[in-house]
């Protein structure tokens, strides 16, 4: 079988995520990484484009949805005792590192999960951090070992499976509660104009980021691996009458 190829992608790996006046830089919560904070070099989207923060981050938690999914088919497959392929598996775990872990947490700990930092929510900020940062060490782990040579080893397999098992038991429960309790907390706590400030910061770091379309970009890539896998027809998971 031949090596496919699965060079790393030069993702955006945390960098220059927050653009903000002032040049300041953040340090990313829990994580210690330091992000440097430029203006943007892009026009801003137009308005058509922006997204209310936290439905802008429901919707990036669909994204991830859609990466569990694929991780639970090549989890099934492992179980059955079939083949893993590699290049899905490689191309899902770089959507998690570039997309979820390079940007879409990033906005959680700079933006969200400060705002509740002295509420009720404290706790669960902490245990919701813990996981971003355990989150990465599985991701890391993904991506180095699903390469052709690695997945042809059964002990290796059996790593990427329990990695992905691991990772898709941990999110599951972590978006739900973001997207039920923590998002809603924080528009809560944040007044209506600094919501649209912050609407409109999002599309800009996306827009800075990723570039046109971004989020379209994104769905397409794990739509292909949907296809990649034989997952994408929605009609399959319907049950019979
Ligand atoms: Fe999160
Ligand atoms: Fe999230």
């Amino acid at each position: 079988m031949a090596a496919p190829p699965m060079g790393r992608a030069p993702g955006p790996s945390r960098r220059a995520l927050l653009a903000g006046a002032g040049g300041l830089a953040v340090g990313a919560a829990g994580t210690g990484t330091a992000w440097a904070l430029t203006s943007p070099a892009d026009p801003a989207p137009g308005p058509s484009k922006i997204v209310a923060p936290d439905d802008d981050l429901m919707r990036e938690h669909g994204v991830l949805k859609r990466v569990l999914l694929c991780y639970r088919e090549l989890i099934s497959r492992v179980q059955a005792g079939g083949p893993l392929p590699a290049q899905p598996l490689h191309d899902a775990a770089l959507i998690i590192h570039d997309f979820i872990e390079g940007f879409h947490e990033g906005l959680e700990e700079a933006f969200i999960f400060p705002r509740l930092r002295r509420g009720r929510l404290d706790g669960t900020v902490t245990t919701l951090l813990v996981q971003h940062a355990r989150g990465r060490v599985l991701t890391q782990q993904i991506l180095a070992q699903s390469t052709a040579r690695g997945v042809t080893s059964a002990h290796t397999r059996g790593q990427l499976s329990a990695a992905m098992a691991a990772f898709v038991r941990m999110y599951e429960p972590h978006e739900a509660r973001e997207d039920t309790v923590v998002f809603p907390a924080f528009r809560d706590a944040v007044p209506a104009g600094e919501l649209a400030d912050l609407a409109r910061h999002f599309a800009d770091l996306e827009h800075q980021q990723f570039g046109t379309d971004e989020f379209t970009a994104m769905v397409a890539r794990v739509a292909g691996i949907e296809q990649a896998l034989g997952i994408y027809d929605l009609a399959q998971f319907t049950p019979e009458a």
